[in-house]
């Protein structure tokens, strides 16, 4: 038996703070009747409902997905194309936590539980996320204070990120970049790579906090 708001937060609905306003705002039903008392339990035979839809108190999984490049984060395409869902054998209902792009690789959460997923993706968290870009060109010592200090992207500046030259070809004229941030700002590490006057050629996340590969 659990808490109810922890129940509705599980299920993915809300947080544990929204879910308690919705149940002492009447909104919520136990077995059809309105609750508006906070903390009662509940177990797996108990009906829930929340503005008269109920919701799923099914068991949580986890799974981590070392996402190919040509896939889309999402768990259904508008175009048809195929998403990190399809890679997954599972019977339960998960969904991405966060976003890599279509040409991005590398690790991705999914899972079913709405609350943990709100947890990681929540900024206030500040969870962060190690990515490599291969770019076209090789970083000034500048480009890193720069991008380590924060640069302004679409008008905001980024939050102070950890960067690291790992690799550098000459010949090729390209090098690979570790950078660690733990905004999860659209496009932002090409946003970042680009103010600084390069092109990230490829993409892979490595870690997201202690995760690794
Ligand atoms: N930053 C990007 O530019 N793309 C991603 O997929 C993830 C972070």
């Amino acid at each position: 038996m659990e808490r109810l708001q922890k129940v509705i937060a599980n299920s993915g609905v809300a947080s544990r703070r929204k879910a308690e306003e919705l149940i002492s705002q009447g909104r919520v039903k136990v077995d059809g009747e309105v609750v508006t008392e906070m903390g009662i339990k509940v177990g797996k035979n108990n009906v829930i409902e929340v503005d008269n839809v109920k919701i799923s108190t099914e068991e949580k999984v986890y799974f981590l997905l070392n996402k190919p490049r040509g896939v889309v984060t999402t768990a259904k395409d508008e175009l048809g194309r195929k998403t990190v869902v399809d890679l997954i054998e599972c019977d339960k209902r998960i969904y991405p936590v966060g976003r890599l792009d279509y040409d991005t690789t590398g690790l991705i959460i999914l899972t079913n539980d709405g609350e943990f997923a709100n947890n990681i993706i929540h900024p206030k968290n500040k969870i962060d996320k190690t990515y490599v870009a291969k770019i076209n060109g090789i970083l000034s010592i500048v480009d890193v204070m720069k991008l380590k200090k924060g640069i302004v992207i679409d008008g905001v500046k980024t939050a102070p990120a950890k960067v690291k030259l790992k690799k550098a070809d000459k010949k090729s004229n390209t090098s690979f970049v570790e950078i660690t941030i733990h905004e999860g700002r659209n496009h932002q590490i090409k946003k970042m790579i680009e103010s600084v006057g390069f092109e990230v050629l490829k993409l892979k996340r490595e870690r997201i906090a202690f995760l690794t590969l």
